[in-house]
């Protein structure tokens, strides 16, 4: 298996046509390892959720390619595209999106793919729970539960399929500061403890105080670091 997760070739997104094109991404390359715990910061308007888009297959780069754990995905077809998807990624958003009918333990085991009997599925989500601290919630109904377990059961799901990459898109936006401090530190937890890549975007570098890499997006261009002086170019 190798070591590189993810890799984007000179990725261009350009919106609209004419006068009113925008080019939201312009040639970006870089490329992730697995484990890496990555923070993609920038203005807005900069690009971020575009470059996020490009990664989690959600939009195709208007030139460019896309590497996700070995294969190229630009020429896959939507079907592909989703069933991949599935299969090799974890999304966690602004807010938590549980379905608040359902339990707990419920909304972790939705996106569930992994082969295995009814009690393995189970017990999956069940380990999970345990690992981001809400053994004791695993069976409330999800609008029972605080915004803070919220997110907590938010990267349970997220990690469920043991994808290639969790990605997150300003996942502390929604909490107040110490409980986003305590977020972040779980999913760093994670991604050590499972040796999970992590993808990241935040307008709020000072949450994320401890990160192996940070990616700054800037008109669309990617630079490498906080520094907006040395651009990626491999
Ligand atoms: N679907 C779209 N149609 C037209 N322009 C878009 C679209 N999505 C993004 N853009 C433009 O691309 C640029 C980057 O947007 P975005 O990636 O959302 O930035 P960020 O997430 O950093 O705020 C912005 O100028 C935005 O207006
Ligand atoms: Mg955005």
């Amino acid at each position: 298996m190798s070591d590189i997760v993810l890799e984007l070739q000179n990725v261009s997104r350009i919106f609209g046509e004419g006068d009113a094109q925008v080019k939201a991404l312009d040639d970006v390359s870089l490329s992730i390892r697995r484990g890496e715990f990555v923070l993609i910061v920038g203005s807005s308007g900069s690009g971020k959720s575009t470059l996020l888009n490009m990664i989690g297959l959600l939009d195709k780069p208007t030139s460019g390619k896309v590497i996700l754990d070995g294969k190229e995905t630009t020429t896959l077809n939507d079907g592909q595209v989703s069933q991949y998807r599935n299969e090799k990624l974890g999304f966690v958003f602004q807010f938590a999106n549980l379905l608040p009918d359902l339990t707990v333990l419920e909304n972790v085991m939705l996106p569930q793919q992994i082969q295995g009997s009814p009690e393995d599925i189970r017990q999956n989500a069940i380990d999970l729970l345990i690992k981001v601290g809400l053994e004791d919630q695993i069976n409330k109904r999800s609008n029972k539960i605080s915004g803070g377990q919220a997110q907590r059961a938010a990267i349970a799901r997220g990690l469920v399929n043991r994808p290639t990459i969790v990605l997150a898109d300003e996942p502390t936006g929604n909490l107040d500061s110490v409980t986003a401090g305590k977020i972040v530190k779980l999913a760093k937890t994670m991604a050590k403890e499972l040796n999970q890549t992590f993808i990241i975007v935040t307008h709020d570098r000072h949450q994320f105080p401890d990160v192996d890499r940070v990616i700054t997006i800037k008109d669309g261009k990617a630079f490498s670091g906080e520094e907006t002086t040395m651009e990626i170019t491999a």
